[in-house]
């Protein structure tokens, strides 16, 4: 179920609570595609009342980017978040943005989106708040990686897209690691000339921990233009993938638990939700009336249970 609301989040963030986990892709202070919303990080004052609104123990992840990410994780641990290690969402077939002069550039290839992560501080122990109330950690086993093998493995702060590129940059099985290659990529498993060379996939074994290749990792490739667009053309420009912002959820929310995207955009992050099921809840804020209005477009085509 969801709910997206029309409005600049500081004033209606009143009207929320009980939140288990706050996921969203906020602006990133650097007027992508001169665009009118995306002038300024969010101030420290409005992760304060994100975070007021939050159970303790809720987690935080909010997107940023490469250029301005300390202002956001500055502001959000002023606004009384615990920090926690960021998580790197990495993809290939990005622009360069920089100025050529001559043989040098102004810029390297931005190919990385950090997501800020952080922990509204329970007053509990770690233990005790993920005892009680199933907050406060991540819930590691319902987003394992899949393997072959069944078991699946630990997941890491790091999450790929499937582009040349970032396949190429982690490729199977390097220097001695246990990795015996059993693990095709979404990519791999469609692309048999990037990986055809490495042969038949062996099973594999549980020692798979927290090194060896790039087959640890989740990989998502970026939204298609049949998903951006499913509602008709989208305003938003930086449209999220629902596969990426799914896996987040079922990451940092418990089942039956509420997300509260306060920069919902085009409602990347409810539609992520209603797919994950398990009773999980939606709202959404967006200050721009196009967005929200495209956003519940984009919900309604995804929900069977109709709004919160
Ligand atoms: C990066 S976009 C989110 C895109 C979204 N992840 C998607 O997949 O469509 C950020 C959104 O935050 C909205 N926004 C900016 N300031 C806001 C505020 N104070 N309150 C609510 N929404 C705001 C913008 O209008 C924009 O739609």
């Amino acid at each position: 179920m969801y709910r997206i609301v029309t409005g600049d989040c500081r004033e209606l963030l009143n009207d929320v609570s009980d939140v288990s986990a706050v996921i969203t892709d906020p602006p990133y202070g650097l007027e992508i595609g001169r665009t009118d919303w995306d002038g300024d990080v969010p101030s420290s004052d409005t992760w304060l009342r994100v975070r007021q609104r939050c159970r303790p123990g809720a987690l935080l992840l909010a997107f940023g980017h490469a250029l301005t990410y300390h202002h956001l994780a500055t502001a959000v641990e002023a606004g009384g978040w615990k920090i926690m290690p960021m998580l790197a969402w990495i993809y290939g077939n990005a622009p360069a943005h920089g100025m050529q002069v001559g043989a040098m550039n102004t810029r390297l290839r931005n190919a990385v989106e950090p997501i800020c992560c952080a922990l509204n501080p329970p007053s509990t122990s770690l233990r005790e708040c993920i005892e009680q109330t199933g907050l406060a950690g991540f819930r590691v086993d319902a987003a394992r990686i899949p393997s072959l093998d069944g078991h699946g493995r630990f997941p890491s702060n790091v999450i790929l897209d499937d582009s040349d590129s970032v396949q190429l940059a982690f490729p199977f099985a390097r220097s001695g690691s246990q990795v015996t290659g059993d693990e095709p990529t979404q990519r791999a498993a469609r692309d048999s000339d990037l990986y055809g060379r490495f042969g038949a996939r062996k099973a594999a074994s549980h020692a798979y921990g927290d090194d060896g290749s790039a087959s640890r990792f989740f990989y998502c490739a970026r939204a298609s233009r049949a998903e951006k667009h499913a509602a008709g053309p989208n305003p938003v420009p930086t449209v999220k993938p629902v596969a990426l912002m799914q896996y987040l959820v079922e990451l940092a929310c418990p089942p039956g638990g509420l997300v509260l995207d306060p920069f919902c955009g085009s409602g990347s992050t409810g539609i992520a939700v209603m797919r994950s099921k398990q009773g999980r809840r939606f709202v959404g804020i967006e200050a721009r009336s196009d967005h929200a209005e495209y956003a519940r477009r984009r919900c309604e085509l995804e929900d069977v249970d109709g709004e919160l």
